[in-house]
């Protein structure tokens, strides 16, 4: 019986099968396009459905569509990539799955308050422009079409110590200082004089990144850089960030930021020498308040905390640091405990959507930074795809608050989150 039937199943192959056989193939490599990082997995999001113009958009993941049609494959890499199997972008993604909502009915929503204060200041809304460098490679206006998006819709921008625009110009184009992210180098000269430089043009917070000291290994980037037939080496110093950085000096050497000073010294943006005396001495430097960007466990945000730092950021650098595989979302209860209401703790990470905000408000972030859906409208309209897709997340957390019956920040608690484990 078992013979027959393997011999029936064993019938030999024909043109025919082979036919079918690669059409199975096309199939499964377009499947699995829509299961990229980002993109939602539905039947119906087809890379060719591009939409025209900002307004089209129903999600931010829309203009991930575009910007991968625009930009040139090692620019699109860029900001697509994680680390090793990009396992830890996916668990960014993957983690809200944990949490459900719980939510609460007959209740007045009619005015929704998403004001929130940082040192301070009071922002119309929690959800804030994280830093990301070079972004002329997406968009020739860069961080200036970002700055007057910011602007239009009055949210907090982060601008990167690797921007393509220098801060004095993104602040006069934001219409009011933006906070500064320092990667510190490893020639302290260089670093007080990039700490002076953003406190003079007015900045009240530097965000120290202390999440890529190790290195960081970008497959997924180096294979798009591989398909690109443009010389990128014509335009800027290739290699990938934080791996061996051999040519980090020709890197920051193209930056404003690094204009002007002696940078052939700087053999990297993390120095692996990097801990808590180096927080001190640039508390020490600075008036600027002073939070850290890449903290994930519970006991550096209260060493934080016992070291005077004035806030932190959860992140693992948009799943392009260590490959950890536990989303940033997964990580932020145990932070907020070690910040023990002392400081304000921030997220990033994996947030595409109104109800992934929702969900980290709840679980005790004072403020969301978005990253790459920003970037993603940027590279498709410039500054109305980073306006339409402020306004998309704002409109999807005004949904779910009123959902929610949470019509301010302080009420959206824990009691709102139940957590399913993993
Ligand atoms: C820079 O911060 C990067 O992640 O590429």
């Amino acid at each position: 019986m078992h013979g027959m039937k393997r011999s029936r199943m064993r019938a030999p192959r024909t043109m025919q099968d082979d036919a079918s056989r690669r059409r199975f193939l096309q199939f499964l490599a377009a499947s699995s396009l829509l299961l990229t990082p980002g993109l939602p997995p539905s039947l119906f999001a087809q890379d060719d459905e591009l939409i025209a113009s900002p307004d089209l958009a129903l999600n931010v993941f829309d203009f991930e569509a575009v910007a991968r049609r625009r930009l040139p494959p090692a620019h699109f890499g860029y900001i697509a990539t994680g680390v090793d199997d990009d396992v830890t972008l996916r668990a960014n993604r993957k983690g809200f799955g944990r949490y459900q909502l719980r939510v609460r009915r007959l209740i007045d929503v009619r005015a929704i308050d998403m004001s929130v204060a940082l040192f301070g200041t009071i922002w119309d809304s929690p959800i804030v422009i994280a830093p990301v460098g070079s972004q002329k490679a997406f968009h020739p206006d860069g961080e200036i079409a970002t700055a007057r998006a910011a602007r239009s819709r009055k949210h907090l921008q982060i601008l990167s110590t690797l921007a393509s625009t220098g801060v004095e110009e993104v602040i006069a184009a934001r219409g009011e200082p933006v906070w500064y992210q320092l990667y510190p180098t490893d020639q302290w000269p260089v670093t007080r004089a990039l700490v002076k430089r953003a406190e003079t043009a007015g900045c009240a917070v530097l965000v120290l990144t202390v999440d890529l000291q190790g290195g960081s290994n970008r497959e997924t980037q180096t294979r798009q850089q591989r398909r690109d037939s443009r010389q990128c080496s014509a335009c800027h110093p290739t290699g990938p960030l934080g791996s061996s950085l051999d040519n980090i000096n020709a890197l920051v050497a193209r930056k404003p930021m690094f204009t002007g000073l002696e940078v052939s010294e700087v053999r990297s943006l993390q120095p692996l020498g990097m801990n808590w005396d180096f927080v001190k001495r640039l508390r020490d430097a600075t008036t600027m308040k002073i939070i850290l960007k890449g903290i994930v466990a519970r006991d550096d945000a209260a060493l934080a905390v016992k070291h005077g730092v004035d806030g932190v950021i959860v992140s693992n650098h948009g799943g392009r640091g260590e490959e950890s595989g536990r989303g940033t979302i997964e990580s932020l209860a145990e932070a907020v405990e070690g910040a023990a209401g002392r400081i304000p703790v921030l997220v990033d990470g994996g947030f595409r959507r109104g109800t992934d905000i929702f969900k980290a408000l709840a679980l005790g972030a004072r403020a969301v930074c978005i990253g790459r859906p920003y970037l993603w409208g940027l590279a498709a309209f410039g500054q109305p795809g980073v306006e339409a897709v402020l306004a998309i997340l704002r409109r999807e957390l005004t949904t779910i608050m009123r959902q929610a019956g949470t019509v301010k920040l302080s009420e959206i608690s824990r009691q709102v989150v139940v957590d399913r484990g993993r």
